[in-house]
């Protein structure tokens, strides 16, 4: 039994990811350009886009990472929000970009805005892969975003399921029994 073989549907093909990823790249270039920009990756899901990212940003960057937990082990947002691995350093006076997989209900993005912005950055944004704007509980637009998709459960090139799929390179909806089989 393959991965693959788990997916109903490939809603992303890898290389329209690869080459969204690149048009992202060059829109961060672009608008901070002259500055040094510090990217904070949130664990684990944006750990694919953010290494794919960071190669088509030409500024000085760093790199920090926090991880939070926002879902159990199934589909569904909690809306508690919990800190698991904070920042290595401070924040104050530097441009923050947030990079993260998804923004689903907005529950997570807000906390981790409202988290952050109590740290006093120069400036801070927020950069996903995804957005399933009509399962929104709280308002949450991305400064940058790379694709809208329907209201559905996705996998693969970084989204989990029960901590499994993550290494898919593109983006797909599983088989109705593989939640079954729990
Ligand atoms: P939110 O707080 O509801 O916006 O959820 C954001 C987090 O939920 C993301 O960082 C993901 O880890 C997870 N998530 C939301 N939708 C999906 C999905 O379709 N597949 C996998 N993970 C998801
Ligand atoms: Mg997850």
């Amino acid at each position: 039994m393959t991965m693959h073989e788990d997916v109903a549907e490939v809603l992303l093909e890898a290389s329209a990811i690869q080459h969204k990823v690149a048009e992202i790249g060059q829109a961060i270039t672009r608008d901070y350009q002259g500055k040094d920009l510090g990217l904070i990756c949130i664990l684990k899901g944006a750990v694919v886009f953010m290494s794919d990212l960071i190669r088509h940003i030409q500024l000085p960057v760093t790199l920090d990472f926090m991880a939070i937990s926002s879902y159990g082990a199934g589909t569904k947002s909690s809306g508690v929000v919990r800190i698991l691995k904070d920042l290595d350093h401070p924040i104050e006076g530097q441009h923050i970009l947030i990079v993260e997989d998804i923004v689903d209900t907005g529950l997570t993005l807000r906390y981790l805005v409202e988290n952050l912005r109590s740290r006093r950055p120069a400036s801070l944004k927020v950069c996903t892969l995804l957005d399933k704007p009509s399962r929104r509980r709280v308002e949450c637009v991305p400064d940058y975003n790379g694709f809208q998709i329907p209201d559905c459960f996705v996998v693969g090139y970084g989204l989990d399921y029960n901590e499994r799929y993550r290494n898919l390179p593109y983006i797909g909806v599983l088989k109705p029994e593989v939640y079954q089989r729990g």
